[in-house]
């Protein structure tokens, strides 16, 4: 299967699935505190999507092949849990960094996003983890337009990784989305910049880098679902849906609480 190339109406629909889901960690922000368990914001945001927003929590039941149904609404990884993190009744606590993946469907159309909250006061090493990643993002982001090759996102998001001594997960990547959760292509955070398809107008997929503060070694917890890091070490990671435009990129899930694109960083137009 070919990369889908998405029309300007299929645009227009997925918009609205990709602010939504921005709009979701924008509530679900204030809730994230010393205290509050991963169960209860699983169900604080489940409703809002559900009963607020109309939509369908893509996660939940989702079961790509090899793969028991995520139980889920959304995915809440803590400290060295790299991704998919399955909520849980254990309460977050000051220091904790947690990464909320947000993931709707809005009239057959998937958005995808996720940033990492800080939990009341954190460590300089995770500060610096979640702020490094996040720029990994959008330099990754910043990479985006017509005529580049698909690598090169993913070679400068290892560059700015490596050169901050941490390592990027190899197991996972972004991926092109539409009407379905997962499609092609595969974008990885490492690689070199010559590599991969040449990005055109109307391809649609997120970037999402997970940065570990140790080694990129991964495994899977017996629940098969939950990856954390091999070395027990600090992970970190922030997702946009992205669109690639006539001339650069426009990033699908901003919403009004969206953390914005560090200054030094230019996206083009
Ligand atoms: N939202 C994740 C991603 O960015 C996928 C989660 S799959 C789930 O691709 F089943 F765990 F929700
Ligand atoms: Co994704
Ligand atoms: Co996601």
């Amino acid at each position: 299967m070919a990369i889908s190339i998405k029309t300007a109406q299929d645009i227009a629909e997925m918009r609205t699935a990709c602010r939504l889901a921005g709009e979701v960690l924008d509530y679900i922000a204030p809730f994230v505190k010393p205290g509050v368990t991963t169960a209860e914001l699983d169900r604080i945001c489940h409703d809002y999507m559900v009963n607020v927003q109309g939509c369908i929590p893509a996660p939940l039941d989702y079961a790509p092949s090899g793969y028991t149904p995520y139980p889920k609404s959304i995915c809440a990884s803590i400290n060295h849990q790299v991704c998919h993190g399955i909520p849980n009744d254990r309460a977050l606590k000051k220091g904790d960094i947690v990464n909320l993946d947000i993931t709707t469907i809005k009239d057959g159309w998937h958005g995808d996003t996720s940033r990492t909250f800080c939990v009341g006061e954190i460590s300089i090493l995770a500060r610096r983890l979640v702020s490094i990643t996040h720029e990994c993002m959008w330099l990754g982001i910043a990479q985006v337009r017509p005529g580049v090759h698909l690598g090169a996102i993913g070679a400068a998001i290892q560059k700015h990784a490596e050169s901050a001594g941490f390592s990027v997960v190899r197991e996972f990547c972004g991926h092109g989305i539409g009407r379905n959760f997962h499609e092609e292509p595969q974008v990885l955070h490492y690689g070199k910049a010559s590599d991969g398809p040449l990005l055109a107008p109307g391809m649609v997929f997120t970037i999402e880098p997970m940065i570990n503060a140790g080694k990129a070694a991964i495994s899977e917890l017996p629940d098969g679902w939950t990856i954390v890091t091999k070395d027990h070490s600090l992970s970190a990671q922030w997702e946009h849906t992205i669109r690639v435009t006539e001339t650069g990129v426009e990033v699908m899930t901003i919403s009004a609480g969206t953390p914005p694109c560090p200054s030094h960083i230019r996206i083009n137009p």
